[in-house]
């Protein structure tokens, strides 16, 4: 057997380039990492920034923790270790997905600080946009929109972040929403850092 099989993989350079995707698209790659407790409404302004990006034609995806673990990692616990790869193989679909000339929303927990750094080292700090959705644990567990907060206390789900397992709060993030603000609210801070980092340059918000 071929142990040494990493050094036949040979990288295939294509014609089709990112730099030449973005110059059809009109606007720039990003990765627009949101992170947060469960129930925190990353998804839903994650959705709702989708929303008006979308109507402006802007290639874009949305990326969501419970969508990826229903299949690319559905093998995945929530273990330390388990979320870590979880983060990982999410990292590289991201990374392809900027190539692919996308501007990248993600909705995940993604609870341990290394993690997140992790991800900004693997895709480039440039690409990379860290949004902090800070809702107090109390509100998130009185939202519990997926009744899960409710297993957790009960001892029916186990490693819950934020019960039994920490999260860690961003130190510097690119923003911070407070995500008892309207999603309209939330959006425009959005649309602006996207402006500022020079990702978009025009978008109808109406
Ligand atoms: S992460 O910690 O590995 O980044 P991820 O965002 O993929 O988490 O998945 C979180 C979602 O899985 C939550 O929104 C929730 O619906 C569900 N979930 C199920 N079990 C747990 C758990 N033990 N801790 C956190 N979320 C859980």
């Amino acid at each position: 057997m071929d142990n040494n099989f990493k050094n036949n993989i040979i990288w295939q350079k294509h014609s089709i380039t990112r730099t030449k995707r973005e110059k059809k698209n009109a606007h720039k790659s990003i990765a627009v990492w949101f992170t947060g407790l469960s129930g925190s409404g990353k998804s839903s302004i994650a959705n709702f920034l989708e929303k008006i990006l979308f109507k402006n034609k802007i290639n874009s995806y949305l990326l969501d923790g419970d969508n990826i673990r229903s299949g690319l990692c559905s093998d995945l616990s929530f273990s330390v270790i388990d979320r870590q790869e979880n983060i990982r193989r999410i990292g590289e679909v991201v990374k392809i997905m900027l190539d692919a000339g996308m501007i990248v929303l993600i909705s995940v927990i993604s609870p341990y600080r290394y993690q997140r750094e992790m991800i900004c080292q693997m895709i480039g700090k440039k690409n990379f946009l860290e949004i902090f959705v800070d809702t107090p644990i109390s509100i998130c567990e009185s939202r519990d929109p997926k009744k899960l907060y409710k297993k957790a206390r009960s001892g029916k789900i186990s490693n819950f972040t934020g019960i039994q397992s920490i999260y860690e709060i961003p130190k510097k993030p690119d923003i911070l929403l407070n995500g008892t603000d309207s999603l309209e609210d939330n959006s425009k801070k959005l649309i602006k850092m996207l402006y500022d980092h020079n990702v978009i340059s025009f978008l109808n918000t109406n």
